[in-house]
């Protein structure tokens, strides 16, 4: 009777095992995969043997009579899994926080060209995940949330290749300028481009831009615009009205918070929009990048 407890306690194991299997299949999926056929075969096979471990397990437990032996070597079995599945886990964490630390630098370098820009892709990445975390469940299970921190930091990626005489202009630009700067998106995704682990975000990134209505950079309309672009424009937006400019004071959050709600259904999605503003201002202050006094 012992036994079975014991091997019924490595079966509830097992079962927290597959679903913390599953999550880490969720988490790398597009990036921080290598993505070949190969490895999802192998991902694969992986979940099928442990779903028909468990199988195993449930079943000895209920039907058969195990040595103390046999007992041992089932629960231990399952102990094992778990500290497999921990350590990958600890892996996966240390390499996606120095992956987004290398872009991170390289974000800055670029925002540093810009005195307008300082801290800007960092305020847009805080909020843009700040903002993750209060979506509803649907909007969360079509996004990986790894994939969406790398796209709202590299979102103006694009702006290495708009000369500085445009991105430092101080008055208005003309409108050969502003051809230059709408070009942005699209240079990001050129920068990508050779970085496979990126291919999914590209479109995330080149649509950042684009309104509701089908008037921003490219003409693309509502449906045509991927979800994440359109977190992405949100928070892209609120942390521009809310960040000093050369051209232009900081602006409230109150104010920042009435602008999106006027433009909600033309510039941004009216349905995110909502969600946007029930996120208290306090969190929303926290995302603000240290080095930025003012
Ligand atoms: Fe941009």
């Amino acid at each position: 009777m012992a036994k079975n407890v014991i091997i019924l306690l490595g079966a509830l194991l097992m079962v927290s095992n597959i679903v913390r299997y599953i999550l880490f299949l969720r988490t790398t999926r597009d990036v921080l995969s290598s993505g070949s056929r190969r490895d999802k075969i192998w991902k694969i096979v992986a979940l099928v043997l442990l779903i028909f471990f468990l199988i195993g397990y449930v079943t000895i437990a209920l039907f058969g009579n195990a040595d103390t032996m046999m007992t041992m070597i089932l629960f231990f079995g399952s102990v094992f899994v778990s500290i497999v599945l921990t350590l990958m886990f600890n892996l996966l964490e240390t390499a996606k926080s120095r992956s987004i630390e290398i872009a991170d630098v390289l974000i800055g370098v670029i925002d540093a060209r810009d005195p307008n820009l300082n801290g800007h892709s960092r305020h847009v990445r805080a909020i843009t995940m700040l903002f993750y975390s209060y979506l509803p469940g649907w909007v969360k299970s079509e996004i990986n949330p790894v994939s969406l921190e790398y796209a709202a930091l590299m979102h103006d990626v694009g702006k290495l290749g708009v000369p500085e005489a445009i991105l430092n202009k101080p008055s208005s630009l003309t409108e050969e300028e502003w051809k230059v700067m709408r070009d942005h998106p699209k240079l990001g995704v050129k920068i990508m481009e050779p970085l496979e682990t990126f291919k999914n975000i590209q479109n995330w990134i080149l649509y950042h831009h684009e309104r509701m209505d089908g008037k921003g950079y490219y003409g693309i309309e509502n449906e045509n615009i991927p979800l994440a672009a359109k977190i992405i424009a949100i928070a892209d937006t609120y942390s521009a009205i809310t960040m000093k400019r050369s051209y232009k004071n900081k602006r409230s959050h109150e104010e920042a918070i009435r602008i999106l709600c006027e433009v909600a259904g033309t510039q941004l999605d009216e349905n995110l929009v909502e969600v946007f503003i029930t996120i208290p201002k306090e969190e929303l202050d926290k995302c603000m990048p240290e080095q930025i006094n003012y």
